[in-house]
């Protein structure tokens, strides 16, 4: 009886939320899912689930833990009904992707098991499922692909329910009803992130993966910009907007990865490109944003509608201050792009010292290179004792002809022949960024949970008169000892015809080399023999890593989840402001994510040392 009351209320309720109260922006207008907005009258129609955030509500949230399932606070069933419809049927009790490879899931499906298992390296297959983490390492690696299906399939740190949000309406019911009934909030875009931020036991998941709107605005003439823009939903994929900007005769800054979300964790860590060198961070090509915020209220964020919000959510972390639905990102004319790729390693004619001799005369022209709009993305890793293997994956010329960039190149060159390092360089000019995109770049594996990364900012003078030698001895030393360096030869370029006034880590402005470092172990290994890895790149590679660049920083969306003082490392001295907006702005504490903003204050219950996986209880410290 209950229940059917329940559906015919939320059935109304429903129609209602879809009523639109639009305001629309300035220079984009609204997309027609974002007019679809939470009213007043239907948010107090039960406040005590659905109410927006006021002050009494604020003081009500006091428990120590959020509520997990099992709890007698946890939300009925009843009550996650009248959620799903209200949604209007968009709520998801999640199922761990490999749940078909298991009998102990109503699932269980051998040959939906065999597809999950051959498309696992994949990132496709995660992106389009719910809850999936791309890197399931702190997802508790409870329920991997396995051809035995007598092993268990646990949800282990995937949220409990996850809502596909498809209006802005479900993301406000969300946010309210987790803030009002105590239960843990996670975001998830891709679920790209090495981290798994996108995850947590327990946890009620906002999915804006099917916002994929592209509006592309040919001149976009509002305030200090005139020029193309493009306006996208948070859930674009970086593949999906360089399509729609090659189409559009135009340039956009995204990364590098195909499936990255360009308006969720890429833009709101900063968001690195191989245009950055030449125009800057992703974060500075924003124009404007829409938001919910912890409030649950909906807002346009630009530099004259929540400029402090403007600031933090272009650079102080995904998942801090509200859900973005929308950017509108700047676009930039057509450009040629000239690419190089070679690699060498050491060999009978190549010793150890000659081939870190060499990676050292590339350093060299770190800032020379960057200096004149160019990329870098190299590969460099032992191959056996002693043996090491450089790879261009590729060097990229930003604006630049064959001739142009042959020129910039060709004094790097001479001095690896002079050191008597053979190469083959192959450089090919493309007549835009998506070709070179397409044609150098390679696809992406993931799934693995056999590594763990952490990383570290390197000024220009790193790469300079005798630190040069220090840093390269650094970096040598953590790939003798097993590690990989994904390295980038980049720079924040300064251009003043964006907003370059955000809370971007400051160590981004002074960086000609950001460098990623990658431990692994064995696919068996046991969780001893992982935190033990961990703990050795941490406190022992790193260490040397830091030590040579002190003051600088780590980038937060590819960083270590164990990085110490992570506040300095990945937020530098923005962290104060950052976390003073956090508690204006989301004073209940609705959003968390390990190493975001404020996130030293809340804990996870029964983390191991050095795996601190999302598995446990949020609780406050
Ligand atoms: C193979 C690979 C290559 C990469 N290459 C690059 C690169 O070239 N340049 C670069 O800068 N980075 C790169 N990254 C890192 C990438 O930017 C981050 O992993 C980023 O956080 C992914 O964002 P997402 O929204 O796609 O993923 P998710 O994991 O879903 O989200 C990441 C974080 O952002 C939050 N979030 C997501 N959407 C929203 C939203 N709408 N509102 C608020 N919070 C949100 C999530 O809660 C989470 O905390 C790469 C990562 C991988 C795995
Ligand atoms: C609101 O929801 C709560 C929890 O299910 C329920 O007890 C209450 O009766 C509802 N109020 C209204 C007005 O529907
Ligand atoms: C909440 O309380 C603060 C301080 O007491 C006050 O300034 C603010 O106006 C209140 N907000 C609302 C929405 O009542
Ligand atoms: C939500 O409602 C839709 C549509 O009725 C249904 O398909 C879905 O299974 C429901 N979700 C949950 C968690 O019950
Ligand atoms: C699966 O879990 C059950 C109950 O916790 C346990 O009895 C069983 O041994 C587990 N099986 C495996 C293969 O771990
Ligand atoms: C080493 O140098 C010799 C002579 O220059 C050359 O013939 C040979 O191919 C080189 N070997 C390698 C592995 O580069
Ligand atoms: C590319 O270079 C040309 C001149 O060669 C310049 O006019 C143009 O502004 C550059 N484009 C960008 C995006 O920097
Ligand atoms: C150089 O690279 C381009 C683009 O990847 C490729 O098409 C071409 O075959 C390569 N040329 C040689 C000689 O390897
Ligand atoms: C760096 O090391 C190399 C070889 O070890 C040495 O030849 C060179 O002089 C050193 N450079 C500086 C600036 O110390
Ligand atoms: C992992 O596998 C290797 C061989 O494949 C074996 O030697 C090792 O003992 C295994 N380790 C564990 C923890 O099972």
């Amino acid at each position: 009886m209950a229940l059917t009351r329940f559906t015919i209320v939320a059935a109304v309720l429903s129609a209602w939320a879809d009523q639109s109260t639009a305001i629309s922006s300035a220079c984009a207008p609204r997309f027609t899912w974002e007019d679809a907005q939470l009213t007043d009258s239907i948010a107090s129609s039960n406040a005590s689930l659905f109410g927006f955030d006021s002050n009494s509500t604020t003081a009500k949230i006091s428990p120590k833990c959020k509520v997990f399932p099992g709890d007698a606070a946890w939300p009925s069933q009843l009550v996650w009904n009248l959620f799903n419809v209200t949604l209007g049927g968009a709520l998801i009790k999640t199922v761990p992707l490999a749940a078909p490879c298991y009998n102990n899931w109503p699932q269980h499906d051998a040959a939906q098991c065999q597809y999950v298992t051959n498309n696992w390296a994949d990132p496709h297959l995660h992106v389009s499922d719910p809850t999936s983490a791309q890197f399931p390492l702190y997802q508790g690696r409870t329920c991997m692909p396995t051809d035995n299906p007598n092993d268990n399939c646990t949800l282990g740190g995937y949220a409990s329910y996850s809502v596909a949000v498809t209006k802005v309406s479900q993301i406000q019911l969300a946010l309210n009803l987790a803030r009002n009934t105590n239960i843990r909030l996670v975001v998830r875009n891709t679920g790209h992130d090495f981290a798994d931020k996108s995850i947590g036991a327990g946890a009620l998941s906002v999915w804006t993966h099917k916002l994929k709107d592209i509006q592309f605005i040919s001149n976009y003439g509002c305030k200090g910009f005139q020029g193309p823009a493009f306006k996208i939903g948070s859930g674009v994929e970086t593949e999906d907007l360089y399509r729609a900007a090659e189409q559009n005769s135009v340039t956009v800054v995204g990364g590098e990865c195909r499936t990255v979300g360009i308006a969720g964790g890429y833009i709101a860590g900063g968001g690195h490109s191989p245009m950055s060198s030449l125009v800057g961070m992703g974060a500075d090509q924003v124009l404007s944003m829409d938001v919910v915020l912890p409030s649950g209220r909906y807002v346009t964020v630009s530099e004259d509608s929540y400029p402090d919000l403007f600031w933090a959510l272009r650079g102080g972390g995904g998942s801090t201050y509200g859900v973005v639905t929308s950017v509108t990102v700047r676009a930039y004319p057509k450009i040629p792009v000239t690419t190089m790729t070679f690699g060498f390693a050491t060999s009978s004619n190549v010793t150890a010292d000659t081939f870190w001799a060499g990676i050292g005369k590339y350093m060299s022209y770190f800032d020379t290179f960057t200096a004149a709009g160019a990329y870098g993305y190299f590969l460099t890793v032992g191959i056996g004792p002693g043996q090491f293997f450089f790879q261009f994956m590729p060097m990229w010329g930003n604006n630049m002809t064959k001739p142009q960039f042959t020129t910039l190149v060709t004094p790097f060159l001479n001095d690896l022949a002079s050191l008597g390092i053979a190469v083959t360089p192959n450089i090919t000019e493309y007549p835009s960024f998506y070709s070179a995109y397409t044609g150098t770049f390679p696809p992406e594996q993931v799934g693995n949970t056999n590594s763990h990364a952490a990383s570290r900012l390197f000024p220009k003078e790193n790469f300079q008169g005798t630190k040069l030698n220090q840093t390269l001895a650094a970096v040598r030393y953590a790939i003798e000892g097993g590690g990989v360096l994904i390295g980038y030869n980049i720079r924040s370029a300064p251009n003043p015809t964006v907003n370059q006034a955000n809370s971007v880590n400051p160590a981004w402005r002074k960086t000609t080399g950001f460098f990623i470092l990658g431990a692994s172990w064995a696919a068996n290994a046991t969780d001893a023999e992982i935190a033990q890895v961990s703990e050795t790149m941490t406190t022992d590679w790193m260490a040397k890593w830091r030590a040579v660049s002190p003051g600088a920083g780590s980038y937060m969306s590819e960083g270590d989840i164990n990085e110490p003082n992570f506040q300095q490392s990945f937020y530098g001295d923005y962290y104060p402001k950052l976390l003073a907006l956090k508690k204006l702005y989301d004073p209940t504490g609705l959003f968390y994510a390990p190493t975001a903003v404020g996130s030293e204050d809340w804990y996870i219950t029964d983390q191991e040392a050095w795996i601190p996986t999302q598995n446990g209880r949020l609780c406050r410290k």
